[in-house]
């Protein structure tokens, strides 16, 4: 990002420069600053399901150092002993749960899972193999109450860690779907982008909902959502499945939430880019002050977008953040880094002292 920054700004804008990186940083720490201190007002406990794990060991130091939570450690007992004595970890206020002790344990969760699951082709005796599977011993954990959330997903693909969750926990009362969210922090605001990592080819509808669902995220992290719903055409400067199904959801998003400022479809650079909307496109809602809420058409479109931005872009990028669970249940990146565990454990504590708020 600094690299790139510079090459912009001849030597006499350094002053610019310097102002613009300032800024860049301010509204970074801003945004994530403001959840860190709310959740250290009220730590929750949080369940990580991949203990056995150096980065997650480092995290959970630092959540335990810093407050932000009440670390449970699930796994293995004797290696995560073990990488504790190799990296010099203080983890002494961590609780190690290693499921394969814990029989009366797996013995209630067989059953609540069998009695959720029974109808959708489970057996008892699947079901007792299925809960000493630490996503599902974990997920248990959440939804009898025994800890507040969970984080998981590091060292697997996606969809094999959210599969239990959404068979254990699943969707909050009164929603379809869940979704993930990514937060970009770019130039002067922090962006946020939907759905990045959860449903693979959204119809009209579910793409009003994921608007509905991101838009109450996007306040969770005190900002006004200001909603473009993407497509490759502009406001039907184009045909095709696409830029039909796109103007189709923000017709009824408009519908549907009156007090949202939504527009669509459009291109991602129309979205972003006020002058060209002013230009072009003045009778739109967000002509004023751009988009900060960005509606991806596909997960395939979100996905490959974030990343790009991730690689390439050298924005700062907050997430996945799972939206929508009945507890909160947070779902890394394949190799997050440590500093992006303790951000998502952070959210989690807040996701979760909001749970309790709402029941
Ligand atoms: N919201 C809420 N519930 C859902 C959703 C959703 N979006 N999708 C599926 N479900 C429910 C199903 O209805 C089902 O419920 P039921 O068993 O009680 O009837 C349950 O979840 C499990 O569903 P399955 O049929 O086992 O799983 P499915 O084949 O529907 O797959 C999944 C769901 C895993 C989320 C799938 O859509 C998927 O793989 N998505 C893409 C994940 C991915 O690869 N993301 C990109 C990488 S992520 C990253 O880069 C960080």
């Amino acid at each position: 990002a600094m690299d790139s920054g510079v090459a912009r700004y001849p030597i006499q804008n350094w002053d610019r420069y310097h102002h613009e990186l300032q800024a860049r940083i301010g509204i970074d720490q801003k945004l994530m600053n403001r959840v860190l201190t709310q959740a250290r007002n009220n730590p929750k406990t949080v369940v990580f399901a991949e203990a056995d794990n150096y980065k997650i060991l480092k995290a959970a130091e630092t959540v335990l150092e810093q407050k932000l939570a009440y670390p449970v450690l699930l796994g293995e007992r004797a290696r995560i002993q073990e990488l504790i004595e190799e990296f010099n970890l203080e983890l002494e206020g961590a609780k190690i749960i290693d499921p394969r002790e814990e029989e009366a344990k797996c013995e209630k969760y067989a059953h609540l899972l069998y009695e959720k699951r029974k109808r959708k082709g489970l057996t008892l005796f699947d079901s007792r193999k299925l809960v000493r599977v630490r996503n599902y011993f974990g997920c248990m954990m959440v939804e009898t109450g025994e800890a507040d959330a969970l984080i998981s997903g590091l060292t697997r693909d996606y969809s094999s860690t959210i599969k239990p969750a959404l068979q254990v926990i699943g969707v909050e009362e009164g929603l379809n779907k869940v979704a993930g969210m990514y937060i970009i922090q770019n130039k002067k605001e922090p962006y946020f982008f939907a759905d990045t990592t959860v449903n693979l080819m959204p119809t009209a509808e579910e793409l009003v909902d994921i608007i509905g669902l991101t838009a109450r995220y996007v306040k969770f992290f005190d900002r006004e959502p200001r909603i473009a719903v993407l497509s490759y055409s502009n406001f039907g400067s184009s045909s095709g499945q696409i830029p039909t199904k796109t103007r189709e959801a923000t017709r009824l998003a408009k519908q549907r939430y009156p007090d949202l400022l939504i527009d669509g479809e459009m291109q991602a650079n129309t979205a972003l880019n006020t002058d060209l909307l002013r230009e072009h496109y003045p009778f739109s809602e967000l002509a004023n002050q751009g988009a900060n809420t960005l509606i991806f058409p596909s997960l395939a479109a979100g996905n490959i977008a974030y990343k790009l931005l991730q690689e390439m872009g050298g924005a700062e990028t907050i997430g996945p953040v799972l939206m929508g669970m009945r507890k909160p249940v947070h779902i890394l990146q394949l190799g997050s880094s440590v500093r992006e565990i303790i951000n998502m454990v952070a959210i989690a504590v807040v996701d979760a002292q909001t749970c309790r708020a709402k029941q």
